[in-house]
């Protein structure tokens, strides 16, 4: 399979078919992105780079970054985590309350707003500098330096995470929170402004396609058992009220970011990850699933 010929047909249609959305503006930061951004970047298990458009340019993960700290979190708590967050997909919006009031403080899964904060909330009791951690985590799967904190992103979205905040507090209601909401609300959103381009994002996730042994660090993340969770939670909330429409259309695990980004894998595979910042109604980005539904229309072939 010649993956540069593939990924360069998928560019050139979703290019001519040039479907439009909306870039998302409820951090008003994030409206400042070119909309006709698009990159795609694939990456095999032996660390070959394919690429297309914008692949090599920086820009918001948002919540791709709870594919890290829920990495990281499964390393170090094992399955206690399960006590703390479900694995069921949600079927609401990512930054719904309404479940959390049902279901007692356990939120339905670690990529929604409430799951990813209980998981932020559990590596600020591990660590005195949570983001320097997370950091450091991203690196070492990207094999280089390549995370950085877009400052007005950041300071953008504080300024507007009543949202979030209120679900700390609810969470700290039943007893699902240990440390000061503020300070988790404020290294969650830290590692949701943090930037990266499709290829290092494409690097960092190929753990996910291996097994969960990434070649850039040259170490097993995660035991191949947890790998397959994780990804099986991505194919399952990984794009939250548009889950089953991903797994319909795609048919792999992916997560998505409101700054238009989705990373995914084909286990055994490749990791692949696109970029367009137009998002539909749902917060997921129009182009990039786009490219990923031609992906494995093209390959004949996704997990199924
Ligand atoms: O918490 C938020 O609203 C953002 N920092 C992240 C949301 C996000 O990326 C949802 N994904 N599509």
């Amino acid at each position: 399979m010649d993956y540069q010929e593939l990924i360069e047909e998928v560019y050139n249609e979703v290019m001519s078919a040039n479907p439009r959305g909306k870039v998302a503006d409820y951090i008003p930061e994030l409206a400042r992105v070119d909309g006709d951004k698009f990159g795609i970047a694939l990456v095999d298990l032996e660390g070959n780079i394919f690429g297309a458009g914008d692949f090599e340019e920086p820009f918001s993960i948002q919540s791709i970054s709870k594919v890290y700290t829920l990495t990281m979190v499964a390393g170090i708590f094992k399955n206690k985590l399960w006590s703390r967050v479900n694995v069921e997909p949600s079927g609401d919006p990512f930054n719904s309350i309404a479940q959390l009031e049902f279901e007692k403080g356990i939120p339905r899964n670690p990529f929604i707003n409430a799951g990813a904060l209980v998981i932020t909330d559990a590596l600020t009791s591990k660590f005195d500098d949570p983001i320097a951690e997370i950091s450091k985590f991203i690196n070492e799967l990207t094999g280089k330096e390549c995370t950085e904190i877009n400052r007005e992103v950041m300071d953008s979205e504080l300024r507007h995470s009543e949202r979030n905040t209120a679900l700390g507090y609810f969470l700290k209601a039943y007893g699902n929170f240990e440390n000061k909401v503020e300070e988790v609300v404020k290294t969650y959103v830290a590692h949701c402004a943090m930037e990266m381009s499709c290829v290092d994002l494409a690097r960092s996730f190929s753990f996910l396609a291996n097994d969960g042994y990434s070649i850039y660090a040259k170490r097993e993340i995660v035991p191949e058992s947890f790998a397959r969770r994780i990804n099986s939670l991505m194919l399952t909330c990984g794009f939250y009220d548009e889950a089953g429409e991903f797994a319909f259309r795609v048919g792999l695990p992916g997560k998505s970011g409101v700054g238009g980004g989705v990373a995914s894998v084909m286990p055994h595979k490749f990791s692949i990850a696109v970029w367009s910042p137009e998002l539909n109604e749902k917060g997921n980005s129009i182009k990039s699933i786009m490219a990923l539904e031609l992906l494995t229309d093209k390959l004949k072939f996704s997990l199924f």
